[in-house]
């Protein structure tokens, strides 16, 4: 049987810890995983304009908040610190927690708290308050609007802030569309609040998750709206699907780290029948995507789905393949830190005679990265954006 397995075990830190001051409170916090960039912080203006409507505006102390994409948790700990109670929904295995992180490092209970994945609603007993923060994508801004509405009744307010920069035309329309009117206050320090009120009418939902064939490869992807590359096949993951390493018969176990829609685990199941299949990604969505993926493809009694952070979850010297096409962003900043930690871990996680296949942007250099952790790194495959290289401990 297929399975999603729990949440993985907590990584602590106490690195990159900074204050934040707010009129309501001041709180210590981090931001998981901790990427070494000192610019960086767990919180933004954009989280003090939804505390302010929160703790000040309207009196919302008897309801329970749902707070949406709060990316460190930064906002549930400062509403916790001021007595209330709080749904957070997520996307992200990794926000959660930086949320249960942040809550300890300021001495604060989870009781107050229920952590639910980007799937899940809260059944509330009364209307519930909404807090949201603009999240990445238009696609799951639409699906979470969508569940917004199933939680309140029509003439409810709903709350959400997005710094300036982050807020288009199109993403104010698909508030009005899908919610009802919608109005934006001045900016505070570069950030909006906007305020909607539930119309009656209710638009068609969007369809979601999606699945695309993929032509020539006999495959079909099921994508939940925050998952990467969700309407085509990322081209980069193409070139490696067309150089897949040749995986020997008997019961080996193979890696998809940050499997997306699942589409390096599924090319795996195919072509080793006998082996153990675990796709692992940070984002609920590209988990419960993977699952489906592998159902739809009469392959779901192969997989195991996890989400965590990377490979923290494995035995040292436990596997066999690590198929990999690495995030280069996490949040709204770019990285380089997430795809070498996945390095460091890939080279404890496999077995002596073990193998990382890795599929990159070419300018990215990430031979350099694997030859500085690996004895031995080719490359298997080469086009013009992408490169294909496969390392040995
Ligand atoms: C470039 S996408 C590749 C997706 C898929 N393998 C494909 O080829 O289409 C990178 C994936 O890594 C995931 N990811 C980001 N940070 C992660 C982490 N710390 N642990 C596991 N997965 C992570 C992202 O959510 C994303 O799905």
């Amino acid at each position: 049987m297929a399975e999603v397995l729990a949440i993985g075990r907590c990584r602590p830190y106490n690195k990159g810890m900074k204050t934040w001051t707010t009129p309501w409170g001041t709180l210590s916090l981090g931001r998981q995983p901790y990427d070494g960039d000192p610019a960086l912080q767990a919180w933004s203006a954009a989280d003090l304009v939804l505390a302010r409507y929160a703790l000040e505006a309207v009196d919302t102390s008897e309801k329970l908040q749902v707070v949406f994409n709060d990316a460190f948790g930064a906002l549930t700990v400062l509403l916790i610190q001021n007595h209330r109670s709080v749904a957070q929904i997520s996307d992200s295995s990794l926000g959660q927690r930086s949320t249960l992180l942040n809550l300890e490092a300021n001495e604060l209970s989870s009781d107050k708290v229920l952590l639910l994945d980007s799937l899940t609603l809260p059944e509330p007993e009364k209307t519930p308050m909404v807090l949201y923060r603009l999240p990445k994508t238009n696609a799951l801004l639409e699906f979470q609007l969508h569940q917004i509405r199933s939680l309140l009744p029509v003439g409810s307010v709903v709350a959400a802030s997005a710094m300036v920069k982050e807020l288009h035309t199109s993403t104010l329309e698909i508030f009005e569309r899908v919610l009802g009117p919608t109005v934006t206050d001045l900016a505070e320090q570069k950030a909006r609040l906007i305020r909607s009120t539930v119309a009656e009418r209710a638009p068609a939902q969007p369809e979601f998750p999606t699945v695309f064939a993929v032509e020539g490869l006999g495959m079909r992807l099921v994508n939940h709206a925050s998952v990467f590359s969700r309407e085509n096949l990322d081209e980069g993951t193409r070139l490696l699907l067309q150089h897949f390493p040749k995986i020997g018969m008997g019961k080996k176990t193979i890696i998809d780290l940050g499997c997306g829609n699942g589409v390096l685990g599924l090319a795996a199941a195919r072509r080793a029948p006998e082996a153990k299949i675990y796709c692992v990604d940070e984002s609920f969505m590209a988990v419960w995507s993977a699952r489906e993926t592998f159902h739809i493809n009469e392959l779901g009694g192969r997989g195991f789905f996890l989400p965590g952070d990377g490979l923290e979850d494995f035995d040292a010297a436990s596997a066999d393949l690590i198929l990999c096409n690495p995030p280069f962003h996490y949040q709204n900043a770019q990285t380089l830190e997430i795809a070498l930690s996945m390095f460091d871990q890939a080279r404890k996680v496999l077995k002596p005679e073990g193998e990382l296949w890795v599929v990159a942007n070419r300018h990215l250099g990430h031979h350099k990265a694997l030859a500085a952790r690996f004895a031995s790194v080719r490359t298997a495959a080469l086009d013009e954006k992408f490169i294909v290289l496969r390392a040995k401990r």
